[in-house]
């Protein structure tokens, strides 16, 4: 996360309803950038979508059994490849939340977001994990190691104040952690320069403990599966998207399998496979013997009964060159970086009917899901990872209350969660508004929440989980009926009461920490 947070271009839902556009949705000429230690700007969240493959967390909502009150309103809204982590979640199968912190400042109203998620994940039942990225911390902002005790043990008393259990989960420092930084050592074997070179602009320049703090990152994101393969979200804010991306890359560059579909000897793209599929279910049309249909034949059929296109072409012509090599689905293994003896054992753990390749084996009596969870097994068994590819969910940045970015250099743009509570008060009753002008155009138009920093405020934060009073602040605000000087002074003394509560819970963890297996002093210099 950084603290350069830029405004959401559209409207945060005040409930559970449908999305509330705003003229800002009709903009969307700017730029996307996610770089993790830049300051990322997004203003236009649609784009992240379009451009990066980041999907909308709308859509799987409800598979998700009690969703958060940050995904209802719409706060989190994005995701990689949450479905598997919220059917693990229904089952009752085991899954994992992970993120990390790097210690450069006081927590704030922000990385709360990300302590939230993590403490939810942990009470829907999962295995929770916080990380002080300590590394990334002293490599890439050049904080001394005694600032980085000060800061994490911050982030920490805040994350166990907002109900992180360290009992049930894990609490490590990257620096600490010698699984992490072994997994991180065998990550990179496989991850060049050239590679960080494209995703994070390194250069000539970028020194070496930079490029460790990543393949570090990435360890992070795998950590909660070396013990066994598992679901597994990182909530963090958009801008560390590249990060998890190079992670699910690399999760998948470890295992020692892949499994694919094919007809024949040769290798199908997923365009080409329905293709394939169509001209092997109507064999029947077109086979000398429908028992044994020819690829010859079906490349005949293909390109009299299917519209021309890209793959329907090089799916002729892959069948053609196949000539009389019988057309037959089957299953593949492909031998990715097993180990003769994993590779044996595979074989030998197919059951039915089977054909051994170079480098791959066909297996005509197994479902792709079956071939895949045998895949995994036989990797596990024969000491690979087997890793699933990790999952993501991102949170919009909140608005500085000065409108605009909330920056960690202008205090009155972002509230810390150790402000003075009265602090955390002044700073509400001055921040900026959606309101109009005057209090007669406020009643005639109706305010601006959703370009409000202080309806943010309590749809991220101050309503908690009371659906119910966000969208009455929210109906009330655009319905008129609420001007700015008293909707100000609400948040601002709910804002009092949250900080002095946080605090003082701060203090009832203290021992909790003490007790918690985490380093908190670092012995290294410099
Ligand atoms: N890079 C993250 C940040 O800048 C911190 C981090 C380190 C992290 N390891 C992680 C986040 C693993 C999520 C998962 O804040
Ligand atoms: Fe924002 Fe409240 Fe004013 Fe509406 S009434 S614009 S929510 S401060």
């Amino acid at each position: 996360m950084t603290d350069d947070s830029p405004a959401p271009d559209d409207g945060l839902r005040p409930d559970g309803g449908a999305g509330t556009d705003t003229e800002a949705d009709a903009e969307g000429a700017d730029e996307v950038a996610l770089d993790p230690w830049g300051s990322s700007s997004v203003d236009d969240y649609r784009k992240l979508f379009e451009e990066f493959g980041i999907e909308e967390f709308d859509e799987i909502l409800e598979g998700v059994p009690t969703p958060h009150y940050l995904m209802r309103r719409g706060v989190i809204f994005g995701h990689r490849d949450y479905r598997p982590v919220a059917e693990a979640m229904r089952d009752g199968e085991p899954f994992a939340a992970l993120s990390g912190f790097m210690p450069t400042g006081d927590p704030h109203i922000g990385h709360k977001l990300v302590f939230d998620e993590i403490i939810w994940h942990q009470q829907q039942g999962g295995d929770a994990y916080a990380l002080i990225a300590d590394l990334e911390a002293h490599s890439a902002r050049g904080l001394t190691w005694d600032e980085i005790d000060e800061h994490s043990r911050n982030y920490l008393l805040s994350l166990l104040a907002l109900g992180f259990d360290p009992e049930e989960g894990e609490l490590y420092r990257q620096s600490d952690n010698r699984e992490v930084q072994d997994l991180a050592f065998e990550l990179g074997a496989d991850a060049n320069f050239s590679e960080l070179q494209a995703i994070y602009g390194f250069d000539g320049e970028t020194d070496v403990s930079h490029m460790q703090s990543v393949v570090t990152q990435m360890a992070d994101i795998l950590y909660p599966q070396l013990e066994e393969p598992k679901p597994t979200v990182i909530p963090v804010g958009p801008d560390q998207d590249p990060h998890v991306r190079l992670a699910r890359d690399l999760a998948e560059r470890m295992r020692f399998f892949g499994v694919t579909t094919a007809y024949a000897s040769f290798e199908v793209t997923d365009e080409e496979l329905p293709h394939l599929e169509a001209a092997y279910d109507a064999r029947a049309e077109y086979a000398e013997d429908p028992e044994l249909p020819r690829c010859v034949e079906a490349a005949e059929w293909l390109s009299a009964n299917r519209t021309a296109g890209g793959a329907v072409e090089s799916a002729v012509s892959k069948l053609e060159n196949a000539g009389m090599e019988p057309l037959r689905p089957r299953t593949r293994f492909l031998d990715r970086r097993a180990t003769e003896a994993a590779f044996e054992g595979l074989i030998e753990a197919i059951d039915g009917e089977k054909r051994v390749f170079e480098g791959h084996v066909d297996a005509f009596d197994l479902e792709r899901e079956a071939a895949e969870t045998l895949a995994r097994e036989v990797e596990l068994e024969y000491d690979g990872y087997g890793f699933l590819p990790p999952s993501s969910i991102y949170h919009r940045f909140m608005t500085g209350l000065t409108g605009g970015k909330m920056s960690s250099s202008i205090p009155a743009s972002h509230i810390s969660l150790l402000d003075d509570p009265e602090d955390g008060y002044d700073k509400v009753k001055s921040a900026t508004t959606g309101g109009r002008e005057t209090a007669e155009k406020q009643r005639e138009l109706g305010g601006r929440a959703d370009e409000c920093p202080v309806y943010e405020l309590y749809a991220y934060l101050l309503a908690g989980d009371d659906d119910e009073f966000a969208k009455e602040v929210y109906d009330e605000c655009v319905g008129g009926e609420r001007l700015c000087g008293d909707c100000k002074e609400q948040a601002a003394e709910l804002m009092r009461e949250f900080l002095a509560d946080h605090q003082e819970k701060r203090e009832e963890v203290e021992a909790l920490l003490e007790d918690a297996e985490i380093e908190l002093e670092s012995p290294r210099q410099g």
